[in-house]
């Protein structure tokens, strides 16, 4: 199998995180390659918000108890973000540009899918994990208001970063090709 084949194939979702530091530099490397990804119309719509040190933590858990409006307080919030996110030594927020356009904002939202996948493999290739996960939290206003997101802006994810545990995660199989090929 190529290596690209091979990448594609076995990377996985992961969710064990180790608080091992990532170099910056192979972080902006992998983003840096993300963005080979495919747009439409001259506009390349993914902003990236890297988290890394302890005050970007802290306005992450700041913004997700801010949008909690619920009376959850910051520590409990802490708590609860400690193993999926706060444990990686960097977490990715993932935005696309918005243009108050359906076709404009379906590309958008494509080409920054494409881009989040292309750093999944990019980041895979280079022994580092990563789960595109959308919790809730991300869709509040009040959370992007918060880390200062504009409307103009539209959260696709966020993405912790960790060095590959030793024991990868199994290759996932998908469904059988005649379930989603068809003649036309
Ligand atoms: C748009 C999108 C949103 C996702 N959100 C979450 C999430 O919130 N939580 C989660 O555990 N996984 C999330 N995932 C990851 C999927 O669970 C994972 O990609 C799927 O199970 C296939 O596994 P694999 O990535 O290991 O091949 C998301 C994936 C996509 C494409």
């Amino acid at each position: 199998m190529s290596e690209l084949k091979q990448v594609i194939v076995e990377r996985r979702s992961v969710k064990q995180i180790s608080g091992r530091k990532i170099d910056r530099s192979l972080v902006e490397e992998i983003v840096e390659l993300a963005a080979f990804a495919p747009f439409h119309s001259k506009v390349e719509p993914w902003q990236i918000y890297v988290i890394q040190d302890a005050k970007q933590k802290e306005k992450l858990v700041r913004a997700v108890t801010f949008s909690r409006n619920d009376g959850t307080t910051f520590e409990q919030v802490e708590e609860m973000l400690e193993r999926k996110f706060l444990t990686a030594p960097v977490i990715l927020i993932v935005t696309s540009a918005l243009f108050q356009d359906s076709k404009k904002d379906f590309e958008s939202v494509a080409a920054t899918s494409a881009f989040i996948q292309n750093l999944q493999l990019a980041a895979w290739e280079s022994g580092i994990g990563t789960i595109w996960r959308t919790p809730k939290f991300l869709f509040q206003q009040a959370f992007c208001e918060a880390l200062q997101i504009g409307e103009e802006e539209m959260v696709m994810g966020i993405l912790p970063l960790t060095f590959l545990p030793d024991d990868k995660p199994d290759v996932k199989t998908r469904r059988k090709l005649s379930e989603y090929l068809h003649e036309l």
